[in-house]
Parts: C-alpha cells; sequence; structure tokens
C-alpha cells in the first residue's frame, strides 16, 4: 500500500515550508477554497473518515453538528498524545507540521470557523517548537491570517502547550486547561459542537484525523473510502511498541490481520519468544491473546472481538511477563492521572492500586480476583469522562482471559510473602 500521511515522511527538510510546498504541500487547501465550504464538508463525509484518537466517531458528522450561523466557533486539535503506548502523532508533527496545519485550514474553512487552536502536551517541546516555526511560516506565506489565500476566509491559528496531565486529552479537560482553568472533564451532554472552547460550538479532532484532510480532499471523499473496509476507511497510523524486534509507527490500511502488523512490520517478538497479550489499541483497550492475531485490525472487528482500535497504539507482551506485571503497571497509570473529580473513577481507581498492591505483597486470595472483577464493572459506564473506563476494561479483560495465571501468581505471592496457606487461613475466605 502506497503510503498517505507517511508518505516521503523521512525526507529532510519536510518540516519546512519550501520542502512541504515542493511537495504539493498546500495545493489542497487552496483547491477546498475554490469549492463552497457545504461541497468540502460533504468530501469528508463521504470519506468515511473516523476519528484517530481513541473514540472513532465520524470525522463528517461531528462537524456536521456545530450550529450554523455567525457566532464564534472554533477547532481545537488534540495534540496531546497521553495514552501509554500511543507516539504516531509526534513523529507526524514533527516531520511534517504543514500537513497537520493544512488540514486545520481545510477543516476550518469546511466548518465556517475562524478560530483554531492545537493543544500540544507539555513534553513535547521539540514538536512545539517545531510547529511554532511551521505556523509562522504558514501566516508568513498567507495560509494563515486574514484573508487566507485572498479568499477573504480569515483563520487564525494559535499554539497552547499542555503542562503534562493525561485528563487533558480528553476534550472536555482540554477545553478547560485551554481555558485557564485545571483540566477536569465537564458532564456531557451539552457536547463541545453545541457548547465548548468559551462556550462556543468547538470541533475537537486528533492530530492525524486532521492531517488525513488534506489527503481526502486530493483522492475525493468516494475514493479515499475505498481504501481500507466499510466503515473502517483509509489508512491508519500504528504506534507498536512492547515484545517486538522493530517497533515504530507503521501506515497501514485499515483491515489488513494484526498479525500483519505485528509479525510482519514489527517483526514480532524476539525468537523464542512468543505474544502472551496485546492491547489493540492503548493501553485503555482490553486485552487480546496469541489467539486473536488474525483478527482485521479495523474498528468494528476490535469492537466485535470486546475490544476497541483506540488511538491504533499496539502493545505487545511477551511470554516472559506476567500477566500481573502488566495489570500493576496500568492501573497504577491510571490511579495516578485520575483526577479526582468524579467518585467511582477516583475512588475505583486507587480501590484497584490497592488491591493489585495486595496481590503483589501476598496477603490477597483468590476470592479477591472476583472482588477485583466486580470493582470493574462497578466503574464501566458510571465516570463523568472514560478515564475510569480507560482502567477497568483492561483489567476485567485480563481477569477474565487469564484468570489461571492470576490464581497461581497469588499463591506464588502469599509462599513469597510467608502468608499462612490458604489451607490454614481458610481458603475462599476473602481478607479484608
Ligand atoms: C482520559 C482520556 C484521554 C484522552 N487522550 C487523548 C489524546 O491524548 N489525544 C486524542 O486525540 N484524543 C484523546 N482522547 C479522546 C478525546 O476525548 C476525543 O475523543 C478526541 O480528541 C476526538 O478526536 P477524533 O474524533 O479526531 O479522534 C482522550 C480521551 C480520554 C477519555
Amino acid at each position: 500500500m502506497k503510503p498517505l500521511i507517511f508518505d516521503n515522511i523521512d525526507e529532510p527538510g519536510l518540516n519546512t515550508l519550501a520542502v512541504y510546498e515542493r511537495r504539493g504541500g498546500y495545493e489542497m487547501l487552496r483547491k477546498a477554497l475554490a469549492m463552497p465550504r457545504e461541497a468540502v464538508l460533504q468530501e469528508i463525509s463521504d470519506s468515511g473518515l473516523r476519528g484517530r484518537g481513541g473514540a472513532g466517531f465520524p470525522m463528517g458528522m461531528k462537524a456536521g453538528f456545530l450550529p450554523k450561523g455567525d457566532m464564534p466557533k472554533y477547532l481545537t486539535c488534540n495534540a496531546d498524545e497521553s495514552e501509554p503506548g500511543t507516539f504516531k502523532d509526534r513523529e507526524l508533527m514533527q516531520k511534517s507540521p504543514h500537513m497537520l496545519i493544512e488540514g486545520i485550514a481545510i477543516a476550518c474553512y469546511a466548518a465556517a470557523i475562524t478560530q483554531a487552536f492545537i493543544y500540544i502536551r507539555g513534553e513535547y517541546r521539540l514538536q512545539g517548537d517545531i510547529l511554532e516555526a511551521a505556523i509562522a511560516e504558514a501566516y508568513a506565506a498567507g495560509y494563515l491570517g486574514d484573508g487566507i489565500l485572498d479568499s477573504g476566509q480569515p483563520l487564525s491559528l494559535v499554539l497552547h502547550r499542555g503542562a503534562g496531565a493525561y485528563i487533558c486529552g480528553e476534550e472536555t479537560g482540554l477545553l478547560d486547561s485551554l481555558e485557564g482553568k485545571r483540566g477536569n472533564p465537564r458532564l456531557k451532554p451539552p457536547f463541545p459542537a453545541i457548547q465548548g472552547l468559551y462556550d462556543g460550538p468547538t470541533l475537537i479532532n486528533n492530530v492525524e484525523t486532521l492531517a488525513t484532510v488534506p489527503h481526502v480532499i486530493r483522492l475525493g471523499g468516494k475514493q479515499y473510502a475505498e481504501i481500507g473496509v466499510e466503515r473502517s476507511s483509509g489508512t491508519k497510523l500504528v504506534s507498536v511498541s512492547g515484545d517486538v524486534q522493530r517497533p515504530g509507527n507503521y501506515e497501514i490500511e485499515l483491515g489488513i490481520p494484526s498479525r500483519e502488523i505485528i509479525f510482519g512490520l514489527a517483526g514480532g517478538p524476539q525468537p523464542g519468544r512468543e505474544v502472551k497479550l496485546w492491547f489493540p489499541g492503548g493501553s485503555s483497550s482490553p486485552v487480546l491473546t496469541r489467539d486473536d492475531l488474525d483478527l482485521p485490525y479495523d474498528f468494528d472487528s476490535m469492537a466485535k472481538a470486546g475490544t476497541m482500535l483506540g488511538s491504533g497504539a499496539i502493545i505487545v507482551v511477551d511470554d516472559t511477563h506476567t500477566v500481573l506485571e502488566v495489570m500493576s503497571k496500568v492501573v497504577k497509570f491510571y490511579a495516578h492521572e485520575s483526577c479526582g473529580k468524579c467518585v467511582p473513577c477516583r475512588e475505583g481507581t486507587n480501590w484497584t492500586h490497592k488491591m493489585v498492591h495486595r496481590i503483589e505483597s501476598g496477603e490477597a486470595t483468590p476470592m479477591d480476583l472476583d472482588l477485583l472483577a466486580s470493582v470493574q464493572t462497578q466503574i464501566i459506564g458510571n465516570c463523568l469522562c472514560v478515564l475510569g473506563d480507560a482502567m477497568a476494561m483492561p483489567v476485567g479483560s485480563m481477569v477474565a482471559k487469564f484468570r489461571p495465571e492470576l490464581e497461581a501468581e497469588v499463591e506464588a505471592a502469599r509462599e513469597r510473602a510467608g502468608t499462612p496457606s490458604l489451607a490454614s487461613a481458610g481458603a475462599g475466605v476473602p481478607v479484608h
């Protein structure tokens, strides 16, 4: 497959306007501005492009929710990229910042937006600097500013750096942070498309989603939709990490077998080792096992398998690791990052953290695994945003799929700690 987003990505100087223009950069903005804005929006809708940030919501539909009329509307590009295992937006922004700016400008034109922001995670200093330089070049060349390309369409674009909080990647936490408040999620509805930044209608999209827009305009929405599979059109950047021989970012056509990504592109685990489990869409996705390696990698196939494609971050864990080790890392992250605004997430993530610690320190019984699983079911669907679910879903899946191994871990930890054997402690009685 010929890459779209990553085509020429390693060309030296592609981050500069001169090289980007030589590669045909900003021609699609020119083409879009010559079309009625409704037609541009229609192309995006026809492409079937689904959000690349996690939820997979169709971009055209989301942009279509913005009310018509003359009120101030905003676009916010989500460049927070904090989901563990995800590092595709970083490479994209670092190597081809103008592709993102062009995508933002086209999307703003389509949705009649004149003020845009890029919210970038604070740790991405280099990428932030590169973007700032690219934005300055785009202003100087007339791709941003009072009347872009003499079209009369004004567009201002501001880069805003976050301070390093996972919750600020959640779209409404991001908006609060951008407004200068503590980044906490808001109750939804109202959704940002109706009431977002400064209470105005706001289109929020991920970096990769927006960087895809120039390619949609180049190919035409219908032709873009021919790539990939039904309801998962186009290409996707996947970040493959963990126990593989060639970790990195790859652009794939949606719907190819997952095995082709994990083994074909990323080289699979080291010789002599086997895949034990893998996260298909970042650490918040329910885990899959080696039996699932032939699943097509697309939104619906992953959902049918009880998990999700998420941000496209595939984390591979081989048989040298215990499931408890993996669970412990996941839980620690989410307990640390919970913003504390809602009870099920604040208490649930911290309870889970304590329970996992109890298993590790040899104080638990196998029945505590039931309690662990039950706490997860009480978190899912009950939080203000899905940060709580983001821990509960993978943890629940690990208990369900690796119960015998976890029971053995409980026993082994008890032995290591010298905790009285379950027979003398009264097997089956949970210790609280
Ligand atoms: C806790 C949490 C963290 C998130 N972090 C990110 C992130 O870093 N980047 C991102 O694009 N989306 C993230 N999302 C998803 C956003 O809320 C939102 O769905 C996305 O930016 C929409 O863009 P898209 O439709 O183009 O995918 C996060 C969601 C949650 C609940």
